[in-house]
């Protein structure tokens, strides 16, 4: 592909602006055209608002860059990257899609209403059918919203669609252990988590009980049928900086051995990886046979992050079946999902650059006539 899109990153500072910043550092399509952050940050350069925090170093070319306001009259983009603090996302996220800006979105606001994906492109891809019902009930041109799940979420939906592909998935019970980067900067104080486990996150557990069931579910006519599956969720915060480990017990509506279930997540593979999409990894689950892993150190960055490791599958005395699995948070949890996501939109037809819709103005705007 040789037409290159240009991206704004709103909410650049924090980590998960900051692996997008990282990610994007040569990616073949999209190139960051600016960067937006909070009153506190705009008009500073990059370098002095953000406070890098990534193993890698700070792009040069990010670095001196003037943070702008997050405002749609600030930014210079074809579409925009949404990694904005929860809290603040939602009216300024339909700011930019009512600007006509494609917004996709880390942040929670939007992802349990009807009209807006909330997508994974390896898991649920046809759910971008929900995105010309969504720009005809709202109003907008251009622009749309679509959303990723929450980190933990990804990691155990990613791990359940090809269960449920192959066997049905009946329940759920799953108890995280989530890493301190999941909790935004500067999140929970050191002193609190240092030497410990905190058996709470505000409105997690909620996250994880609803979200599988809108991405499993069925694109009907104008909006999403849930996914009949009940799930049981126990969070805590441990003191790892990034990955989320999950154990995982479940019950299949249909019959299955341990074999079964490790060739169906080993197997999978979705449209991202047929397409050979740029961040699509290899396969989304990875299984692993050793009787210790994955392991959140060791694991994270299989496939660049963008992987789900897959461990320790076995029977289970109540549920039919468990395992282990780890997810890297900000990566396959949050920047690296959007911008497959993003990539999957193109591919679609549904992101085109601000300059092939102008030269087709006066027909059908652009991202209302591409294939769904
Ligand atoms: N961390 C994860 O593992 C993870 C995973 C999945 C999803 N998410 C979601 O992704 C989003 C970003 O996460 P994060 O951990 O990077 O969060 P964060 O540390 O809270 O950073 C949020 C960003 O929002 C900006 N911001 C805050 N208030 C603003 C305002 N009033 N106007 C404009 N910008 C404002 C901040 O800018 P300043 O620096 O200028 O304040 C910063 O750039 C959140 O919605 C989070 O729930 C996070």
């Amino acid at each position: 592909m040789s037409r290159r899109f240009k991206v704004a990153i709103l909410g650049a500072t924090g980590p998960v602006g900051q692996r997008f910043l990282q990610l994007l550092e040569n990616h073949p399509w999209f190139e960051t055209s600016t960067l937006t952050g909070s009153g506190q940050s705009a008009g500073r350069s990059y370098r002095d608002a953000a406070g890098w925090l990534l193993e890698t170093p700070l792009p040069e070319s990010a670095a001196n860059r003037v943070v702008r306001e997050t405002r749609p009259g600030a930014v210079d983009a074809d579409f925009v990257f949404s990694a904005l603090d929860s809290n603040v996302a939602g009216p300024i996220e339909e700011e930019f899609a009512r600007a006509g800006f494609p917004v996709i979105s880390n942040a929670a606001p939007h992802r349990t209403d009807p009209d807006v994906p909330l997508l994974l492109a390896d898991v649920n891809p046809g759910h971008v059918a929900l995105i010309a019902e969504q720009q005809r009930r709202r109003g907008y041109s251009t622009g749309y919203l679509v959303t990723n799940p929450n980190c933990s979420t990804a990691g155990l939906v990613t791990a359940l669609k090809p269960l449920d592909d192959a066997f049905g998935v009946e329940a759920v019970s799953v108890v995280t252990m989530q890493a301190a980067s999941g909790a935004g900067y500067p999140g929970v104080p050191s002193i609190d988590l240092l030497d410990n486990v905190i058996p709470f996150i505000a409105n997690e557990e909620e996250k994880l009980e609803i979200e599988p069931g809108k991405i499993l579910g069925r694109v009907q006519a104008d909006a999403i049928e849930p996914a009949r599956l009940a799930i049981s969720a126990q969070v805590n915060r441990v003191p790892v900086v990034d990955g989320h480990l999950e154990s995982v017990s479940l019950k299949l509506r249909a019959k299955a051995n341990a074999a079964d279930v490790a060739q169906a997540l080993a197997e999978y593979v979705s449209e991202p990886q047929l397409a050979a999409l740029p961040s699509a990894p290899e396969r989304p689950v990875i299984v692993r046979s050793e009787r210790d892993r994955p392991q959140t150190r060791l694991d994270r960055m299989a496939a660049g992050g963008m992987a789900v490791v897959v461990g320790r599958i076995r029977s289970c005395p109540i549920l039919d079946f468990r395992f282990t699995l780890l997810v890297h948070n900000t990566i396959r949890g949050a920047a690296g999902a959007s911008i497959l996501n993003a990539e999957w939109l193109v591919k679609k037809g549904l992101l085109r650059t601000r300059e092939e819709i102008r030269a087709e103005s006066g027909k059908t705007p652009a991202v209302l006539s591409g294939s769904h």
